[in-house]
């Protein structure tokens, strides 16, 4: 197996993923740009350290000169990716992402044919963002394969990260995305309000702008797509709050708005992570059909962790055609099933689509 070099190894989901690609055997060298951090996790770990960021392309290019694939955890993505995947192209490394970014995605699908030219995979969001839906959007893409319609949702049931209640509140700032005649559109926040059956009785979920606007389109060709998310209520507290407060705070609402207001500062705890799960929905229409399925999940760290190494051992065993990747795309919609605790697929055609034989019902 080739040489796995991660990035960002040292942040909340790097740190928790670069354990479990040790415990796999992957052997990685550890990177990033803060010196002490990374070398705090190198004594840590026991593990190689490249220290070098991402400012120069030359410094880059020369750190990933002998790397087989780069797995990207350091994000904001927009800040991080596009330098990686210059780096990654120029010295012929795989590379793989945990984005969840709109923006960041359709960026690596618009270098597709300089992948396929220098032989490289590019397979962003290989995390709970997006391989769930983008599997859910294929099995019902086979299912439906004249589908023009893909709505699908998500409810997440745990307390969220700040990093999830931000997304949340920086997202109402910036408004929505769908995907509308294979086109992305910007549309208000929370846009749409839809009443969705996970399998646990109706619960209301509105339209958030996830990275899976962009592969679940990749994958499956369907060309409207809307995503849907249950907001959970401190997320429905901190986003009213910040809406009454932003105007009066001198700098950094959002980070004043989570740390005061939530009392939430870090991500969630190993023993909260262990009880999370999530449920989720799609749904795909051609006309006056309609098919359905669900699938239930662990929590979206664990998810995240798990997709992410076991989509690199994918990559750097060969797996992955070169080029623009999804998740379901490179490996097929049974990809998620391959998930530790993922359950699915639950399929449903009748009219509403809630039917109590539902397994998720248990
Ligand atoms: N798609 C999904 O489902 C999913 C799931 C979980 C997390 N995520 C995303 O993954 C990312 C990491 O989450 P986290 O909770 O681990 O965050 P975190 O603890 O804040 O870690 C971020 C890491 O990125 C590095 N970084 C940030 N900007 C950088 C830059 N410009 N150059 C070099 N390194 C940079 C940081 O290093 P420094 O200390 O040097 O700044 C740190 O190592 C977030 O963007 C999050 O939204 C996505």
């Amino acid at each position: 197996m080739g040489t796995l070099l991660i990035y960002g190894s040292y942040g909340f989901v790097g740190a928790l993923i670069a354990r479990e690609a040790i415990d796999r055997g992957l052997d990685p060298v550890l990177a990033g740009r803060n010196r002490d951090r990374l070398r705090e996790q190198v004594d840590d770990l026991e593990q190689p350290g490249r220290r070098f960021d991402l400012e120069d392309p030359a410094v880059v290019a020369e750190a990933l000169a002998d790397v087989d694939c780069v797995l990207n955890c350091a994000g904001p993505f927009s800040n991080t990716a596009e330098a990686l995947v210059e780096g990654c192209l120029e010295s012929e490394a795989e590379y793989v992402d945990i984005t969840g970014e709109i923006p960041v995605i359709e960026a690596l699908e618009d270098r597709d044919d300089e992948a396929i030219d220098a032989g490289v995979t590019l397979l962003p969001a290989a995390a709970f963002s997006t391989v769930p839906m983008d599997c859910l959007a294929a099995h019902l893409a086979d299912r439906l394969p004249d589908a023009t319609d893909l709505a699908l949702g998500v409810d997440s049931v745990r307390v969220p990260s700040v990093g999830t209640l931000r997304t949340v509140i920086e997202g109402a700032e910036d408004g929505g995305t769908i995907r509308r005649g294979g086109t992305l559109e910007d549309v208000p926040a929370a846009w749409r309000t839809r009443r969705i059956d996970f399998g646990r009785g109706d619960r209301p979920a509105v339209t958030m702008p996830t990275g899976d606007v962009s592969s679940a389109y990749y994958t499956t060709g369907i060309p409207n797509v809307e995503i849907y998310a249950v907001m959970p209520q401190p997320a429905r507290t901190a986003l009213r709050l910040h809406r009454d407060l932003a105007p009066i705070l001198a700098s950094n609402p959002v980070q004043w708005t989570l740390e005061r207001l939530t009392g939430i500062r870090e991500g969630p705890s190993e023993r909260a992570r262990e009880r999370g799960s999530a449920y989720l929905w799609g749904e795909a229409r051609s006309g006056d059909e309609r098919v359905v399925a669900r699938l239930r999940t662990p929590d979206p760290y664990i998810v995240t962790v798990d997709a992410a190494v076991t989509a690199t051992q994918r990559v750097l065993a060969g797996d992955a055609a070169d080029g623009f990747q999804t998740a379901a795309g490179a490996f097929g919609a049974e990809f998620v099933l391959d998930l530790d605790g993922a359950e699915g697929f639950f399929d449903d055609s009748s009219p509403e689509a809630t039917s109590p034989t539902n397994p998720l019902l248990r």
